[in-house]
């Protein structure tokens, strides 16, 4: 029986293939959210740190919670930031096993569409941050083709390799965004999109990472050899390098924030 659930089992790949994306895209959210140094914050679906990690550089954090339902993910972050103000536990986005209020921010980095039920999701983070708190999320536009790697995917499905997808793509919608904010009861929403774009020193190099992915080797390892020779050359196509031979690739995400009426 195929196995159409992405798994993130592996924080030291996760790293290349989605932690470093996860950075750019969170460098412009964290200048638009703008948060106040010393913040209790919780980051609900941490993964392996990438996210958090920039929490604890630029925004002296009284503490950060990080909840994931991976534990090699977990066992990456625990590794990665040793010594900063940072607690790392096993969970679930829909039951924050946290007090009402106990933190000044939640946040999703990159998680919306992996929880099967969002509003609960966002409910469970507008629950646990005060009044007046922040709660905020930036995910990849996957439905408006803004998806790191959409040329892959895009190419294998044209050679009959159906993509797997998280579970709840439509959420990372702006408008979705929007209305899950809304739906809550969260005030002061705003909403906005984040481009960003990620130089690889080679086509060779890119291809390697774009292979590192949840579940992609799988499915190349069922397509024929000829396929995934003909895949390679046409997302080499569609990906010119420039003089230096350098690949530069483009992705976008949709980002929302709001507070807990007051
Ligand atoms: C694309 S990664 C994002 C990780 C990290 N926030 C970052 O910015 O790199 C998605 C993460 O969501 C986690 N996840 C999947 N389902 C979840 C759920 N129901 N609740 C919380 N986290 C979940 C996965 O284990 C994975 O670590």
């Amino acid at each position: 029986m195929q196995d159409n659930q992405i798994r993130f089992d592996d924080g030291a790949a996760y790293e290349d293939f989605m932690g470093k994306w996860s950075q750019l895209a969170g460098d412009t959210f964290l200048q638009w959210l703008a948060p106040a140094d010393g913040w209790r914050w919780v980051d609900v679906g941490c993964g392996n740190g990438a996210f958090t990690e920039m929490l604890v550089q630029r925004h002296a954090p009284a503490g950060v919670q990080g909840i994931d339902p991976s534990e090699a993910q977990l066992a990456f972050a625990r590794a990665r930031l040793v010594g900063a103000p940072v607690a790392f536990e096993l969970g679930d986005a829909t039951a924050l096993p946290y007090a009402n209020g106990a933190f000044d921010a939640a946040v999703m980095a990159l998680v919306i569409f992996f929880v099967p039920d969002p509003a609960k999701g966002v409910a469970e983070m507008a629950r646990v941050v005060r009044p007046g708190g922040s709660v905020s999320a930036y995910a990849w536009d996957i439905l408006g083709g803004g998806f790191p790697f959409a040329a892959m995917q895009e190419e294998m499905a044209l050679l009959g390799s159906t993509p797997i997808w998280p579970p709840s793509i439509e959420a990372a919608r702006i408008d979705a965004l929007q209305a899950l904010w809304a739906g809550v009861g969260l005030v002061d929403i705003e909403t906005r999109e984040i481009e960003v774009e990620r130089t690889f020193s080679d086509f060779d190099t890119f291809w390697v990472i774009s292979q590192t992915g949840p579940r992609v080797a799988p499915r190349l390892a069922a397509m024929a050899p000829a396929d995934v020779a003909l895949l390679k050359e046409r997302v080499r196509a569609r990906l010119p390098a420039d003089a230096a031979g350098r690949i530069t690739y483009r992705a976008s995400a949709n980002a929302v924030k709001g507070h807990v009426p007051t």
